[in-house]
């Protein structure tokens, strides 16, 4: 199965989950209409909800409030996004200039934060207390990740397991919280919930190992986004960190400086550091782990075609190139 079987795969949940994304962001006010449909039609992946709605699938539910749930996880995502462009003073997203370069970094943020906040009215209608625990914590710890992120920024000396804790929290609870619900809606056993829970983590730990590769690596027209912004913001991702650990002296200095100074000038120098270390190849290969923990997760589920999309989605985060 390739990635595109497996959007066809649940091609009328999608088709019914986008349906609802458009009613949902209705709004009176005509700027929150603007940016709101501006950046949710300009084509992100759809991951989250797809996860979440291929988890409840292979768990055997049968209701529709999954839909509903997809959609909350999407407009979660989208305003994770929308103060992050801000954050990270990022002006491409999804192929297209960011909400913050076309209408300001005040109404990215507060846009963002109406998106949250429907999100919340969403869930609440599906009026299952457990559903909102595992929302709110999830929408919490992203918090928490962006902002160790913050801290750990121009900081030379952030190790390889504190950028972990800072993806885990940041991209892969999402993720986690996503692939629980699957299984929480179809009322699966602790068992396999925990099992979801392992393969969401992984998942996400993975696909963010990646975008940090792609940060480096990608051709900015395919993956959406301009190449070099971690770098620009004196993000201390894993190739910087591998780099600074296993290169030369006069290697390690570079990369150390350009993590505290932060900007694209020295990008050239830092871009064939991370390339004589193998720094990417060494990314990759972590993300490589991560999903096949993600993988090894699934074995719990009965067979189905929902679990073999499952495992493709796992080898999609790791072999992507956008
Ligand atoms: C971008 O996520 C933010 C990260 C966690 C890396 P995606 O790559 O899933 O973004 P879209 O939704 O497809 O644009
Ligand atoms: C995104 O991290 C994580 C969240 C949005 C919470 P990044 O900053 O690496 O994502 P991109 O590269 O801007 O999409
Ligand atoms: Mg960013
Ligand atoms: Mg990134």
């Amino acid at each position: 199965m390739e990635i595109q079987e497996v959007y066809q795969l649940i091609d009328d949940d999608r088709e019914a989950v986008d349906a609802l994304i458009q009613r949902q962001l209705h709004s009176n006010i005509v700027l929150i209409n603007q940016i709101g449909h501006y950046i949710i039609n300009s084509g992100g992946k759809r991951l989250r909800p797809m996860l979440h709605l291929l988890v409840a699938r292979a768990c055997g539910y049968q209701g529709d409030q999954h839909l509903t749930l997809a959609a909350v996880v999407e407009f979660i995502h989208t305003a994770t996004l929308l103060h992050d462009d801000v954050v990270d003073a990022s002006e491409l997203r999804r192929g297209q200039q960011s909400a913050n370069a076309v209408w300001g970094n005040e109404a990215s943020v507060l846009v963002g934060d109406f998106l949250y906040s429907r999100a919340f009215q969403m869930m609440v209608n599906i009026g299952q207390m457990r559903v909102m625990e595992i929302l709110a914590d999830a929408t919490n710890t992203i918090a928490e990740g962006e902002v160790l992120q913050l801290l750990n920024c121009h900081d030379a000396d952030t190790t390889e397991e504190r950028y972990l804790d800072v993806i885990r929290y940041k991209t892969a609870k999402l993720f986690e919280a996503a692939a629980q619900l699957g299984a929480v809606l179809a009322n699966r056993s602790p068992e396999e919930e925990a099992a979801m829970v392992r393969y969401g983590i992984h998942l996400g730990t993975a696909f963010q190992l990646i975008d940090d590769v792609l940060d480096y690596s990608a051709d900015s027209a395919e993956i959406g986004k301009n190449i070099g912004d971690d770098l620009a913001e004196g993000k201390p991702t894993l190739p910087l960190i591998y780099a600074m650990r296993t290169g030369t002296a006069e290697q390690a200095a570079a990369v150390r400086e350009a993590i505290e100074n932060g900007g694209r000038e020295r990008i050239k120098e830092i871009m064939t550091a991370i390339e004589s270390t193998g720094a990417i190849a060494y990314t990759s290969r972590s993300a490589e782990v991560e999903a096949q923990k993600a993988l090894e997760a699934l074995a719990i589920l009965p067979d189905s075609p929902y679990k073999e999309a499952l495992a493709v989605l796992a080898k999609f985060a790791v072999e992507r190139s956008y």
